[in-house]
């Protein structure tokens, strides 16, 4: 309680000290002891859709199957990374279910000339939660 007094006190005194600068017509003094604002730190995607059931399912189905040995958010091996993909495609029905197709039948010539073997025993719903998941890593 005397701690949150104190704190409060200061507060005020801070605010008036900047009213009393700002108002006292000179210009010279204009400098305030006011802090800058701590830069916003930037979300990971990761972080952004901790709690976006799609990102988290996607993501467990994703490091269960083969994907990663082809495939890495950030840079391109065999595969191109999750993040270039991310960046080509806008999220919509229309492109969640055609990159999902192109999962599940494996697919060519969209990235260069290394084929995306077809993946025939997922279910489309499961390949679908996939690519929502890469394509939610879009920063
Ligand atoms: C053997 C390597 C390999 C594996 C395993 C693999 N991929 Fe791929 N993936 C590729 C390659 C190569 C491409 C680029 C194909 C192309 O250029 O059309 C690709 C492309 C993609 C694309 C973009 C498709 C497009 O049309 O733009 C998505 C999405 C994708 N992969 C997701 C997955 C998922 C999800 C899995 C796991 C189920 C997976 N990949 C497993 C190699 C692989």
């Amino acid at each position: 309680m005397k701690l949150n007094k104190t704190l409060s006190l200061a507060v005020v005194a801070g605010a008036m000290m900047v009213y009393s600068c700002g108002g006292s017509g000179s210009k010279t003094e204009t400098t305030t002891s006011t802090p800058a604002p701590a830069p916003a730190k930037e979300m990971t995607p990761e972080e952004k859709h901790k709690d976006n059931p799609d990102f988290v399912n996607g993501l467990a189905l994703v490091k269960q199957s083969d994907c990663p040995s082809c495939h890495m958010v950030d840079r391109k091996i065999v595969g191109p990374s999750y993040g270039d993909v991310s960046e080509k495609y806008e999220i919509t029905d229309e492109n969640v279910e055609r990159l999902a197709s192109h999962v599940i039948n494996g697919n060519v010539g969209v990235w260069g000339e290394i084929p995306m073997p077809a993946h025939p025993a997922l279910s489309k719903e499961d390949a679908e939660l996939m690519v929502k998941y890469v394509l939610l890593l879009k920063k």
